[in-house]
């Protein structure tokens, strides 16, 4: 069965901002496209390898609760409003402790066959507007790796500023990878 796709007025008013590219919040029904995403080795080179298929059915329970509690926002990407059910990827702000506080942090993923379209850019530029103009989450990290061109492209492009180069533990290996923090009230560039 395809995902419901139910868009608030927020939501709907960023379609369009970000070439054309249109945000939702995950639901319970998105677990196929959480599987494509995180238990495919090459979607998972750069986070630490795949995760076993039988977790993502209550990981996409718990990112759905996220979400609709809107502790973090947990977005699906639609990259056509007329096929609402195709999914590329997502894009995600959540908290969590950096450096022992609490700060803000952005991650995307696209699925293979809808990469180097724009997709991963338009999708994190339209998080980052919504998270401009709610005045929410404050300065946001990323932390991509440092070999992963297309996702500090993304970082370079919107207007993050580097910050170091640093290693990252991830999922109990330890990438080599590149700090970047926007301010997206002052910081985001235009299009
Ligand atoms: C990283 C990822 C989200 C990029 O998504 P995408 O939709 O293919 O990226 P875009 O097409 O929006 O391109 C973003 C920027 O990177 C550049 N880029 C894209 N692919 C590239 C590549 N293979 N080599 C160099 N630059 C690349 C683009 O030109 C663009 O920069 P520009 O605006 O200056 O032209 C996608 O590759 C992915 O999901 N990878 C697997 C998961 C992952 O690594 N997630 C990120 C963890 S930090």
């Amino acid at each position: 069965m395809g995902a419901e796709v139910v868009l608030t007025v927020a939501e709907r008013a960023y379609h369009g901002k970000g070439d054309s590219v249109q945000l939702r919040n995950v639901t319970e029904n998105d677990v196929d496209a959480y599987i494509r995403m995180r238990c495919d080795p090459v979607m998972m080179a750069d986070l630490g390898g795949p995760l076993p298929p039988e977790l993502q059915p209550d990981k996409t329970r718990r990112d759905a609760a996220e979400a609709a509690a809107d502790t973090a926002w947990i977005k699906m990407v639609v990259p056509d409003p007329d096929t609402p059910d195709v999914v590329a990827g997502s894009v995600t702000i959540w908290s969590h402790d950096i450096d022992g506080g609490p700060a803000s942090e952005i991650g995307w993923m696209i699925l293979p066959q809808f990469q180097g379209r724009g997709l991963g850019k338009s999708a994190a530029r339209a998080l980052l507007e919504q998270a401009r103009d709610e005045d929410r989450w404050g300065v946001v990290h990323a932390f991509p790796a440092t070999g992963n061109a297309a996702s500090n492209g993304i970082c370079r492009s919107l207007g993050f500023r580097f910050v170091t180069e640093l290693d990252v533990t991830f999922a109990d290996r330890v990438l080599r990878s590149n700090h970047w923090t926007i301010d997206p009230r002052t910081d985001l560039q235009p299009t």
